[in-house]
């Protein structure tokens, strides 16, 4: 497959869509990110990438505590709209169900079907974010997207963000079965 070099600029595609949730200058606040990725197994830790400029990053500096909210989707509006506006200048928060979980400043989205709440351990300042490494202490799943009692992606429906168009596509078909069909390429 012949290769053509585009640059240093890229996303890595499809981005995952999660509501993060914190507690900025006292009040809750809730902010669409993509750039999130699971980090650890064992202890669990998670890492969330906030532009410096957010309010989310000032709340997660503020209380060390943020909350990790995975949407179905239905809830895309939601999301959409907790990535338009800033905490800054309207409540988000007037949107959303809230709960709370063991820790004060993680203000979780009851509408998502899987929330976590963590707290940070580690910040990597970077050029234009900042790196927020957490343990997450509980995660909390709607009985409906488990199967036997373990979080099940396809009940679940996690959206992506898709380039070009900037689009919240919806997981496709199954390729094949993990752990499996790479099988048929060992040597021995
Ligand atoms: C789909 C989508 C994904 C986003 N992903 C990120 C992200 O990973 N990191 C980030 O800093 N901002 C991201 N943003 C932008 C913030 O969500 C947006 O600037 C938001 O208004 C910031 O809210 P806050 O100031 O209340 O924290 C994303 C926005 C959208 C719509």
């Amino acid at each position: 497959m012949a290769k053509r070099n585009i640059g240093k600029s890229f996303h890595i595609y499809p981005m995952p869509v999660v509501i993060a949730g914190t507690v900025a200058d006292g009040r809750r606040n809730f902010m669409t990110v993509a750039w999130v990725t699971k980090l650890n197994s064992d202890p669990p830790m998670i890492g969330l990438c906030v532009a410096r400029k957010q309010h989310t990053a000032r709340g997660i500096q503020q209380t060390g505590e943020f909350s990790v909210n995975i949407p179905s989707v239905d809830q895309a509006t939601l999301v959409d709209y907790c990535g338009l506006v800033s905490g800054r200048d309207e409540d988000k928060a007037a949107h959303v169900e809230v709960f709370e979980g063991a820790l004060k400043s993680a203000p979780m989205v009851r509408q998502c079907p899987l929330t976590m709440e963590c707290r940070l351990s580690q910040t990597v300042e970077l050029p234009g974010s900042f790196l927020f490494i957490a343990d997450v202490v509980n995660v909390y799943a709607s009985e409906s997207i488990l199967t036997d009692d373990a979080v099940d992606a396809v009940k679940l429906r996690p959206f992506v963000l898709t380039m070009p168009g900037a689009s919240y596509r919806a997981l496709g078909e199954e390729v094949g079965r993990a752990w499996e069909i790479g099988k048929s390429l060992l040597q021995k």
